[in-house]
């Protein structure tokens, strides 16, 4: 077993399931009382993870001393790193601060780097450096910035890293967790994902209640909704809320899409209520929590419809993936970086039970369990859709008129994009209103419109991201469609920025 010590990093839970992908079993705990719990659950290996805090912070957490004389394997990354240099004599400086890529050299040949390649491209994202080695350590890899990228302490088999293994635009990551979890004596075995196990689960916790199914149209919705459909049949309704926020063609989408899982959905109508409720608001916080709210709000009244119907609803199922959960603070000591509305944005006193089958999986296991449904592969693949919808890609207040010219220049993207056979590669690609304006001349005549910035990432995991090196030629027709075809546009910019330190949406 490989005992994980969180220490709030955004992509901590992205270790341990890297490591329970090849088949490591794993204990993911704060670090306070860790002594007790390593003698309790005798683990082989140690991974501290990354954090948001300083060693040199006030309340900062840390780790009992002792816990490197117990002879066990330690990887340290990047906080966690700075943490175990720190307390063992090292010395750590708020130094210079990296996010995004950098490039690794391998300098020694350890066995934790084995068949890892002499220069490849790791992802960092920290505030501070280490700067002097304790005792008995040495390099094993550095970047143009940093010199001790990568450390081990080989007798005591002690290992740091600034960079994060974990993601997966560290090209290299898996390959160094692995060799770790080589060392710590773990066989590896690849995992395979069951979903028997995950329909026996909904089936044993429903029982004979009945579920009421909030699907957007995305995937993760749709593969939670399929799942439930399988487990209890007649008992679960899906509904679908048109609040006119989502991409052109949802609704028919969700339509045909339920015919395939084999139960019906009803498709609710209520944009004009939904832009009535957005009046006036433009910040990105207030926006979704009130669509949050609505939503949920338009659910109540479905149950009661059911219930004059004689259907007694007792769930609410939702189609929650992991990084939702850790995007809206899932650990101790995680920072919050936003509210999504389908976790941090429902009502205190919702009265109905939530059900999320998907909340422990990232969005490729959840595309992978919609395979294994059957659920056709142009859906599974299709692109996230955040659930607040545009409203959140319109940078101040949502007015019918810049909702319908997101939508006019959110269809040209796409179409620019499948035309160059891009689409698959892409992990979400989007126009942003920015609520900024710039001049432009068009015909003869001046004029100041607003800037349209084009957002596409790729991504797996959905935890970090790279902007797509998109073709001139597509980026071009992209950027004379928009001025062209949607009135006010003044011009289009690209965001050629790495998630981290941005996100991938821009509120
Ligand atoms: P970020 O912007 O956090 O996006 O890098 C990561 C993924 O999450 C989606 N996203 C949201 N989904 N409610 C949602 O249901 C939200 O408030 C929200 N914000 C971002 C985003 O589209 C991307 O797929």
């Amino acid at each position: 077993m490989i005992l994980v010590v969180d220490f709030g990093s955004q992509t901590a839970q992205l270790i341990e399931r890297r490591l329970k992908d090849f088949g490591a079993t794993t204990l993911f705990l704060p670090p306070e009382n860790i002594l007790e719990e390593i003698k309790k659950t005798k683990p082989d290996g140690i991974i501290l993870t990354g954090g948001p805090a300083s060693v040199y912070g006030q309340s900062s957490p840390t780790i009992d001393l002792k816990v490197f004389t117990l002879g066990i394997p330690i990887l340290a990354i990047c906080y966690g790193m700075q943490l175990m240099i720190y307390l063992l004599g090292g010395k750590v400086t708020s130094g210079k601060k990296e996010y995004g890529p950098s490039r690794l050299k391998v300098t020694n040949r350890h066995r934790l780097l084995q068949e890892v390649k002499a220069q490849s491209t790791v992802w960092m994202s920290h505030g501070d450096e280490v700067v002097a080695l304790p005792n008995g350590f040495e390099t094993l890899a550095s970047t143009d910035h940093v010199e001790f990228a990568c450390v081990a302490d080989s007798n005591k088999k002690y290992f740091g890293m600034l960079f994060h293994p974990e993601v997966e635009h560290t090209e290299e990551g898996d390959r160094i967790l692995r060799n770790f979890t080589k060392m710590t004596g773990t066989e590896i075995n690849e995992k395979k994902i069951q979903i028997e196990p995950l329909i026996e689960q909904i089936r044993q916790r429903v029982g004979n209640e009945m579920v009421i199914g909030a699907v957007s149209g995305g995937v993760d919705s749709t593969v939670a909704a399929a799942l439930t459909a399988k487990a209890i049949g007649k008992n679960f309704f899906p509904f679908y809320i048109e609040n006119g926020l989502m991409r052109e063609g949802t609704a028919e989408s969700v339509r045909n899409i339920f015919k395939h899982v084999g139960v019906k959905v009803d498709i609710v109508r209520c944009e004009k209520e939904m832009m009535r409720r957005l009046k006036n608001v433009s910040d990105p916080e207030r926006k979704r929590k009130i669509i949050g709210n609505f939503y949920i709000e338009m659910f109540e009244k479905e149950v009661k419809k059911l219930q004059l119907k004689g259907k007694k609803i007792t769930y609410l199922l939702q189609g929650t993936i992991y990084s939702d959960v850790i995007e809206s603070k899932g650990t101790k000591h995680a920072s919050k970086i936003k509210s999504h509305h389908n976790v941090g944005g429902l009502p205190k006193n919702m009265k109905l039970k939530l059900l999320e089958p998907v909340k422990t999986f990232y969005k490729d296991e959840v595309r992978q369990i919609g395979r294994i449904l059957g659920i056709p592969e142009e859906f599974v693949s299709k692109q996230p859709f955040p659930g607040p919808g545009f409203a959140v890609r319109i940078r101040g207040e949502v007015t019918n008129e810049r909702l319908k010219k997101e939508r006019v220049a959110d269809r040209i993207v796409l179409e620019e994009l499948e035309k160059a056979g891009l689409l698959s590669k892409i992990f979400i690609s989007f126009p942003v209103m920015t609520g900024s304006d710039s001049t432009a001349v068009k015909g003869d005549g001046r004029f100041f419109g607003e800037v349209v910035a084009l957002r596409v990432v790729e991504s797996r995991d959905v935890m970090t991201s790279k902007w797509s090196h998109l073709p001139y030629d597509v980026l071009q027709s992209i950027s004379s469609r928009i001025v062209n075809e949607v009135p006010g546009i003044s011009r289009v910019v690209y965001d050629i920025t790495t998630k981290p330190p941005a996100t991938m949406e821009w509120e």
